[in-house]
């Protein structure tokens, strides 16, 4: 039997590289057949973890090969655009780590390389393609709960060591939810903890707006609201893989209280305490819940687009990785300035 699955080589060896060859296992559409890293023996290791047919090597021996047909840049954020520049000019289709580049202007080249060549490339945006997040888009797009008029989205995690600014490393989760949901922001306002651990963000956009915050010094609400003029869709934890979506329907707006309308006699506490009981009923939670750490929903979108013949991602497209990277840098102006 043919086997038509991409073969994925992993550039990188880290946390990431592993939870993504892991999860492709709960992919038909994928599997790795290379590994590429700096260091041979931790190549050999990791390719050797993931089964004996895993080739190894550095990464411009395994971009030479054949059964390598898309590459996913999984390595520490300096390398993202080296590595995507190398993939693109090799032919190779990538799907590269959040953040997408160090910069707006790296994210530029990595996009003008791609479109200039006609490869396919994407952010590996993981929470984009996770079925509670699809949901909400979904719902969004058909009006369930009419104009967007405020998303709220937060994501904070204690990291004594962390490897990037936190804007960077996890704030990019809620701005790209933002981005996706609401477009290019009218103007951008943030401010930060004098140690810059703890930021919240503000995009402004005509008749909305975006309440965004990140944080490295404590663990957070770590989910997304998005408010629309008919109704709230909440996400649970964590941001970037919840599991479950709510949608509660605005209620009509209450009859104003007249002299008429007093209640003849004072209320009964147990009345109170039953229709709080009942109020969440009309609350409609769905579990939507995911095989492993999700990781293979963004890899299966990746081959969807390679055999649709498109050379960008309608769901992740490169316009708004470039657009999250600028917001990204206007905010470390605006915090480096204040601090
Ligand atoms: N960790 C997460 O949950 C997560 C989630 C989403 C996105 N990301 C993104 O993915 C990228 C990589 O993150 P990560 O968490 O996987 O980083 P990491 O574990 O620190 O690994 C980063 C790179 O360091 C090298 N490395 C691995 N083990 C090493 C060791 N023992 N000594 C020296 N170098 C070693 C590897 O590259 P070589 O083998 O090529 O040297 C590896 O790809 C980042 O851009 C991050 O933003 C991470």
């Amino acid at each position: 039997m043919v086997d038509d699955r991409t073969g994925w080589a992993i550039a990188g060896t880290g946390n990431i590289a592993r939870r993504f060859a892991e999860d492709l296992r709960h992919s038909k559409k994928g599997h790795v057949v290379a590994v590429a890293s700096a260091d041979t023996e931790r190549g050999r290791r990791f390719a050797a973890a993931i089964g004996p047919q895993v080739a190894h090597g550095d990464l411009d021996n395994i971009l030479a090969r054949a059964d390598v047909q898309a590459v996913y840049v999984a390595g520490r954020n300096e390398l993202h655009c080296e590595h995507a520049m190398r993939s693109i000019a090799a032919g190779k289709p990538v799907l590269v780590e959040k953040p997408f580049a160090t910069s707006a202007a790296e994210a530029e080249r990595i996009t003008d390389a791609a479109r200039g060549a006609g490869i396919l490339a994407m952010e590996a945006m993981w929470m984009r393609f996770i079925p509670a997040i699809r949901a909400l888009r979904t719902r969004v797009e058909k009006g369930e709960i009419g104009a967007i008029r405020r998303v709220e989205a937060g994501i904070s995690f204690i990291n004594p060591k962390p490897l990037a600014p936190v804007i960077a490393d996890l704030g990019v989760y809620p701005l790209s939810l933002a981005v996706n949901l609401l477009g290019t922001p009218e103007s951008v306002s943030a401010s930060a903890t004098a140690d810059g651990r703890q930021v919240a963000i503000t995009l402004r956009y005509e008749n909305a707006l975006a309440i965004l915050n990140c944080g490295f010094d404590a663990e957070g609400g770590n989910s997304a609201t998005v408010v629309g003029t008919k109704g709230v869709l909440s996400t649970d934890a964590p941001l970037f893989a919840p599991s479950a979506l709510t949608l509660r329907p605005t209620k009509a707006i209450h009859a104003p209280m007249t002299e008429g309308n007093l209640a003849p006699h004072p209320r009964l506490p147990w009345r109170d305490a039953a229709r709080s009981l009942v109020r969440p009923l009309r609350v409609a939670v769905r579990p939507l819940l995911y095989r492993g750490n999700g990781l293979h929903y963004e890899a299966d979108h990746f081959t969807d687009c390679l055999r649709a013949g498109l050379r960008e991602s309608p769901l992740m497209p490169l316009t708004e990785s470039v657009e999250v990277m600028r917001i990204v840098e206007r905010v470390e102006s605006l915090v480096s300035h204040r601090s």
